[in-house]
């Protein structure tokens, strides 16, 4: 079912931000008809439709317009115009966050960025890319490793998602661990100012100390500080080699346990993924895939990859690491034979999310801890769950620390879900700030974490965060109702 908000909607809209901005009339489609012609100024039900949600929960915020601009200047323009008209503006990407940046909460347009979708220069010189941020993740892989190249941040909406969608929340995905997220291959950005200025970022280089870092600051700014139209990204050489290993555990805790112990034996895989049961199990279902056997005893997996270009070396490598879970109580390991049974594996944990959201209205936590705060995470997640009654299914990026705490609604009350469910995450996220972590590793605050800001950052840091906003947007048009109450 779709939930419509209004926008004054006391749960997540700010009613006064809303009554002071201008929702787009005839008069201003017609003028965004001028500069986009027709074809790119969509008002029919399927494009309001498609812009109104994202993979967040089951939000839906229906926007005026929906805005398709092809270059720079027409983004520049299409700024200019809503900042003096003050019309929220809302860049929205290929629409799989998790946390709810891509939704027009207070209406406006939309910037569909869908059209900007060219790799526009791949530099085998000096292993750079520019790109358009329309361009899907996957495809932009694909084309580097064309000429021996790698972009390694792969979301696992990599086959979907946007790179410009990637740098608005610095996503991250399963190689974080060995090979950075998003904002670790970021050299330069093209933006558009919220009053239509054009500007570079910084440079094409591998090393800049030359003044504040503007990219960086744009990177995970979740389109409130500048619309992004280019972006340079620096690229390594490809891996020729991987193995992957699938090891089933009899204790979720202990599994979580073993991954400090890959890394305090000196390895560093190039994925270590974590898996709870039910997170497999529902990730078969909704594959309808059933590759792999998972005893009544077993409570959880970890999905092991080492990568590199002497298979010798990866071999040793591996056969080490099964030695270290070896020492945990475990069943017998799948390691993955041919390519095929790879990229079922992985398939598998890519389809996770999805699995948990075709099976239940679910609210999706991006807890980061130290990676060896792990196990407390954990367990702590489960006795607050205990505590407050709810289900929760967790699978994520253990190498990094990084726990997706899937809380099921299931059967539980209208009021549970509303009213004890906001305690219950404020108690995990003040645990997991408690533990040297935070409140999203990689999903960002949107729009559903913004009412846990406070838990993350004192009114101080908050306060300078604003000051920033109001000078990139003094008016407040970029993406307004996101990150801050
Ligand atoms: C994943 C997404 C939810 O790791 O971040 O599957
Ligand atoms: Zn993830």
């Amino acid at each position: 079912m779709k939930i419509c908000f209004a926008q004054n909607s006391p749960n997540y809209a700010c009613t006064l931000q809303a009554m002071t901005f201008h929702q787009p009339s005839d008069t201003d489609a017609a003028y965004f008809q001028s500069i986009l012609t027709e074809s790119r100024v969509l008002i029919d039900e399927a494009a309001i439709e498609r812009c109104a949600s994202d993979h967040t929960e089951d939000f839906f915020f229906p926007p005026k317009l929906v805005l398709q601009p092809t270059t720079a200047s027409e983004v520049s323009e299409i700024l200019r115009y809503c900042n003096t008209h003050n019309i929220p503006v809302t860049a929205r990407g290929a629409g799989t966050g998790l946390s709810g940046g891509a939704l027009p909460v207070l209406g406006g347009v939309v910037l569909d960025m869908r059209r900007m979708n060219r790799i526009l220069v791949l530099d085998t010189q000096n292993f750079q890319v520019v790109v358009e941020p329309g361009v899907i993740t996957e495809e932009l892989q694909n084309a580097v490793k064309e000429v021996g190249l790698y972009y390694p941040p792969d979301p696992a909406s990599k086959g979907s998602c946007f790179i410009g969608g990637n740098i608005a929340e610095n996503s991250g995905g399963p190689k974080a661990l060995k090979y950075g997220v998003v904002k670790d291959y970021v050299l330069n950005l093209e933006i558009v100012l919220a009053d239509g200025t054009i500007m570079w970022t910084g440079a094409n280089v591998l090393k800049n100390s030359t003044g504040y870092n503007l990219t960086q600051l744009v990177v995970g700014s979740e389109g409130t500080l500048a619309i992004v139209t280019k972006i340079v990204l620096r690229l390594i050489p490809a891996p020729q080699h991987d193995l992957l290993l699938l090891v089933p555990f009899r204790s979720a805790i202990e599994a979580c346990r073993a991954v400090n112990e890959i890394f305090l034996a000196g390895h560093t895989p190039s994925a270590l993924e974590f898996m709870e049961r039910d997170a497999l199990l529902w990730s078969m279902r909704f594959m309808q895939h059933q590759s792999v056997q998972i005893p009544d005893d077993i409570a959880a997996h970890l999905l092991i990859e080492v990568d590199g270009n002497h298979p010798e070396q990866l071999m040793q490598e591996i056969e080490s690491i099964a030695g270290i879970v070896a020492a945990f109580d475990i069943d017998e390991p799948l390691f993955a034979e041919s390519q095929e049974q790879k990229n079922a594996l992985w398939a598998l944990r890519r389809k996770v999310g999805e699995a948990v959201k075709s099976n239940s209205v679910y609210k999706e936590e991006d807890t980061v801890v130290p990676r060896a705060k792990l196990p407390e995470l954990l367990s702590c997640v489960k006795e607050i769950g205990a505590q407050f009654g709810f289900q929760s299914v967790c699978y994520g990026h253990a190498g990094d620390g990084n726990l997706h705490v899937n809380i099921i609604r299931g059967a539980l009350s209208e009021q549970v879900w509303k009213e004890n469910l906001p305690i219950a995450i404020r108690k995990i996220f003040q645990e997991v700030v408690r533990m040297g972590g935070t409140i999203s590793g990689e999903h960002g605050i949107g729009l559903v974490q913004k009412e846990f800001l406070d838990i993350a950052f004192t009114q101080g840091q908050i306060e300078l965060m604003r000051s920033i906003k109001n000078i990139f947007d003094p008016k407040g048009i970029l993406n307004p109702g996101k990150i801050f109450q």
